[in-house]
């Protein structure tokens, strides 16, 4: 009886002690385990007389519920400063000063803002459309049909046979002439897809369109509209010049030039000794794509033009490499920074 007693306070003494979970897994392992003290006290009820056993046994099992119960609420316990204390050393100090971040509007962004400015200022909505776009709107309703050997101008990333990554912003021309009848004067700015890519071809890259459908609408509306936008990026002295060029969407196209913003029409590196840098692609749009897209060619005419942002920025800022654009790298983006 004396053993059991003594096993008792020193469980007492030694379970005040604990303070982590494992001392408590040890403890019951010392106290309750195979040959921990309470197994073997209980070994020695053969050597008690008979009358007594019963007495013993008793006792030992009135510990040991006693020292189960103790160590379960300890446990308990433990756990619950483990926690705490995990929680305190794990505090997050928001206290703490951060590095400040940066940020500025990227060159594309200015000069697609720019060009949208001065177009907006001219009267023109501005319009977007999807990226992901179907095999109709990017060429079949612009006179592209399918096999046509246009297809090869532009190396389209396909999704599947009739599903792809518009090559052009000149889809939303049709998007545009299906929803709303005449007078349209919209641009809509957007990314574009082409697999391509060296010094001067991005896989991604900006193109600004746009399209005005009226009556009786020039040539001259488009010259006029290119003139006023060229002289307000480059400088009033910019002329521009249209030369004869192909597009399965316009009837006559063009190629636009304009004079070499580096040399003033001299001559340079940047324009190859012409004098001239070539801009974008335009036309008096195709009857064929207005009937396509329910206009009546016969009462209505317009004119369309799709501009390069990249090529624009390259012209205006002399950059060599249009790669520039995408790196992120802070040195180039921060000389944009007025
Ligand atoms: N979509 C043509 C291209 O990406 C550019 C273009 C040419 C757009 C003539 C036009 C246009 O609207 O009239 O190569």
């Amino acid at each position: 009886m004396s053993k059991i007693a003594e096993i008792k306070s020193s469980f007492e003494a030694e379970v005040k002690s604990c303070v982590k979970i494992s001392e408590v897994q040890d403890m019951k392992v010392k106290y309750l385990g195979k040959s921990g003290e309470l197994t073997a006290l209980l070994k020695e009820i053969k050597n008690l007389p008979s009358e007594e056993r019963p007495v013993f046994g008793a006792k030992v099992n009135e510990l040991r519920n006693f020292i189960e119960n103790e160590l379960q609420e300890k446990l308990f316990k433990v756990k619950e400063l483990e926690m705490q204390e995990k929680l305190q050393n794990e505090k997050i100090d928001v206290s703490l000063t951060s590095v400040k971040p940066w940020g500025a509007l990227h060159p594309i962004t200015l000069v697609e803002n720019e060009i949208c400015n001065l177009m907006i200022a001219m009267g023109f909505e501005v319009a977007s459309g999807p990226e992901i776009e179907t095999d109709y709107y990017n060429f079949q309703a612009l006179n592209i049909p399918e096999d046509h050997p246009a297809r090869d101008m532009q190396d389209t990333f396909y999704i599947t046979d009739i599903i792809l990554l518009r090559t052009h912003t000149s889809p939303m021309q049709a998007r545009l002439m299906e929803k709303k009848q005449p007078p349209i004067k919209m641009i809509c700015p957007g990314k574009v897809f082409r697999s391509d890519s060296d010094a001067s071809h991005s896989p991604v890259f900006h193109q600004i369109e746009g399209l005005v459908v009226d009556k009786n609408v020039t040539l001259r509306d488009l010259k006029g509209t290119l003139e006023y936008i060229a002289s307000h990026l480059f400088g009033s002295n910019t002329k521009v010049r249209f030369r004869p060029s192909f597009f399965p969407f316009t009837e006559p196209s063009v190629e636009v030039d304009l004079t070499c913003s580096n040399c003033g029409g001299k001559g340079c590196s940047l324009c190859k000794g012409t004098g001239w840098i070539e801009v974008l692609g335009a036309g008096m749009v195709n009857p064929y794509v207005l009937e396509n897209s329910g206009i009546d060619s016969g009462k209505y005419n317009g004119y369309a033009f799709g501009m390069g942002v990249e090529r624009i920025a390259i012209i205006k800022y002399g950059i060599p490499d249009i790669r520039l654009f995408y790196e992120n790298d802070k040195r180039f983006l921060k000389q944009f920074v007025k």
